[in-house]
């Protein structure tokens, strides 16, 4: 892969205290880019990965109004919410959260004459090749219509702009501590049998430091038309082989309570099309799940050992 160097360039990082996105504020700090990240929330500890303001990407004025300030070269829109619940409710919060605030995000970069845009897609989006594309969450719908907003805005505006159809990210730094792998990780620490589903739904697992860098290649060698792009291993490994290895390597004699939950409805089944992004902006995943799975327990370990 040929090296990144962003020496003089601004980017803008939303969702910047987001799991995802301090580990991209991170790869691009030590690339040389002046990383700037916006969030809701006000201080923390993401502050030393880049220059952080709170805004409310769901507040078009104030959006507007960062991008005149920071004039940045290049966007990665990460800010959102990943829940896949179906009540109602979610409905509503996944529209303002995911698709709210991409429209904003993007008319305010076209305003800006920002160079180069990246949205966060998600695995849980229809696949292309799909003839009818049915969302099966309004989680899905929210990212789903959000590509279709990124590809207007090329189409009409000619703005540069990719989605990144990220895949099931795992690793350090994961504060949702509900999703699979860190419940996994902090059972097996406290010396609990992890309670799962059946464990027989099949996942494209990724590593967070990959995904850093597989979007930061996106940004800068994607083709900028509108592409939906997939950020993943192209592998399947089954949720309860994944929590298996983490009771193994926790050496704490735990075993995972498979059945113990019902599994949800409609939960797809879906891989990345790892080649397709290797020809495409020459990037494929380095960390592998064996060691990506022991690189996170021992972060569990270190930082929620309570
Ligand atoms: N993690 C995964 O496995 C995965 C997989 C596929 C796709 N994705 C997508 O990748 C993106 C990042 O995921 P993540 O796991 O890093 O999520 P995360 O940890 O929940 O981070 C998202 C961040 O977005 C910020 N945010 C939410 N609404 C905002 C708003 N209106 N204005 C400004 N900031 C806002 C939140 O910060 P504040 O609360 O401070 O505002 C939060 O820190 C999301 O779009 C997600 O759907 C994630």
């Amino acid at each position: 892969m040929k090296p990144v160097d962003l020496e003089g360039s601004r980017v803008l990082v939303t969702g910047a205290r987001g799991f995802i996105g301090e580990a991209v504020c991170q790869y691009l700090g030590m690339r040389g880019a002046d990383v700037h990240g916006i969030g809701r929330s006000a201080g923390g500890t993401g502050d030393q990965l880049c220059t952080y303001e709170s805004i409310d990407l769901a507040n078009a004025e104030a959006t507007v109004g960062y991008f005149n300030k920071i004039q940045p070269n290049f966007v990665i829109h990460l800010a959102g919410c990943s829940v896949a619940r179906r009540e109602l409710e979610w409905v509503q919060k996944t529209f303002v959260a995911n698709l709210l605030t991409t429209v904003n995000l993007l008319s305010a970069a076209q305003l800006a004459a920002v160079e180069k845009a990246i949205i966060a897609g998600s695995l849980a989006q229809p696949d292309e090749e799909t003839l009818v594309s049915i969302p099966t969450s309004p989680y899905a719908a929210s990212k789903w219509a959000a590509t279709g907003y990124a590809r207007m805005f090329h189409a009409v505006y000619d703005m540069h702009v990719d989605t990144a159809r990220i895949f099931m990210v795992y690793g350090p730094g994961q504060k949702e501590l509900q999703k699979m792998i860190p419940y996994v990780c902090l059972s097996a620490i406290a010396g609990d049998n992890p309670e799962l589903m059946s464990g027989a739904r099949q996942v494209d697992w990724v590593y967070i430091d990959d995904v850093a860098e597989g979007l930061v290649r996106l940004l800068l060698d994607g083709p900028g038309d509108g592409s939906l792009v997939d950020i993943g291993t192209g592998r399947l490994v089954s949720t309860g082989m994944v929590a298996n290895m983490i009771c193994q390597q926790s050496d704490s004699g735990v075993t995972a309570t498979i059945g113990a939950i019902p599994d949800r409805a409609m939960e797809q089944i879906r891989k990345a099309d790892s080649e397709k992004t290797e020809q495409l902006i020459g990037w494929q995943p380095r960390i592998t799940l064996e060691n990506g799975l022991e690189r996170t327990l021992a972060w569990y370990r270190q930082n929620h050992a309570e």
